[in-house]
């Protein structure tokens, strides 16, 4: 018989809480996302997501548990070591700079995680990448909210210190804020950034029909705890999930 190894998973949280103030935010959790997987992290308002997201990414450091990378852990590291072992992320709310052009972006994004020469071509390739190449001298200011959208997933994929761009995105609520018309196209830049790229995601998203079109495997937060976790069909198919989102805008 042969014994296969299983590699680690990319990103590993362990028994993970964060308090503040007393208050419980992230309570316990256990959530892995495997390489090459896009997870979708679900649930109503006020359940944690994004300080979830904060604890991967840095801006926080649980009170209890511990996050790994690939194995290692980085619950301790500073934000900006973390976006160097490949922990990219976008924020909920829209940050690019309306009075710098959509390449400088992609420029800076790469010489803030340690680029020293950034070409053009480097530069154009990435926003290509995201169907934004012929915007690239525009100012960001002027950019639909789609577009902005598309520059920020550009930013995580410029150069950075781990070898061809992050190893993890996360993307909190990429769609938010985004015209009806726009929501299909941006769902296609994530899908190739996860289907042809073989990138590996963690995405927070209220659009159900988005959730359902790219997620791989659903978790749902609720209270800061995990209230399922599995594949899409099963995990809407479960009461207490129902339940949680019942009156509610997911
Ligand atoms: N720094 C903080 N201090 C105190 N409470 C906080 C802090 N950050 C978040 N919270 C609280 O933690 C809870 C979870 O917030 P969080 O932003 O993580 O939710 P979310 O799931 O991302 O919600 P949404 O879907 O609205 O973005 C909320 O009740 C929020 O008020
Ligand atoms: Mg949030």
């Amino acid at each position: 018989m042969t014994t296969s190894v299983t590699p680690a998973p990319v990103l590993a949280l362990e028994a993970v809480s964060w308090s503040v103030g007393g208050v419980t935010i992230v309570d316990d959790i256990d959530l892995t996302v495997r390489e090459g997987e896009l997870l979708a992290l679900i649930g109503p308002n006020g359940a944690g997501k994004t300080s979830l997201f904060n604890l991967v990414s840095g801006v926080t450091r649980p009170t209890a548990g511990a996050i790994t990378l690939a194995g290692r852990p980085v619950h301790r590291l500073a934000p900006h070591r973390r976006a160097r072992l490949g922990i990219g992320r976008t924020f909920q709310s829209s940050s690019v700079f309306p009075t710098m052009a959509v390449a400088e972006h992609v420029e800076l994004a790469a010489r803030a995680v340690g680029a020293r020469r950034v070409t053009a071509g480097a530069v154009t390739g990435v926003l290509e990448r995201v169907r934004l190449a012929h915007r690239a001298t525009e100012l960001a200011g002027g950019l639909s909210h789609g577009d902005k959208r598309k520059l920020e997933l550009a930013m995580l994929l410029a150069p950075t210190g781990h070898r061809d761009g992050p190893r993890l995105m996360l993307l909190d609520e990429p769609m938010a804020g985004v015209a009806t018309e726009e929501v299909a196209e941006l769902t296609e830049v994530i899908r190739w950034l996860h289907h042809e790229e073989g990138r590996t995601l963690l995405m927070v998203e209220h659009h159900m029909d988005v959730v359902l079109d790219l997620a791989d495997r659903i978790a749902v937060l609720h209270h800061g705890t995990l209230l399922a976790d599995g594949a899409p069909e099963t995990v809407m198919a479960v009461p207490e999930v129902q339940r949680a989102y019942l009156g509610e805008e997911i």
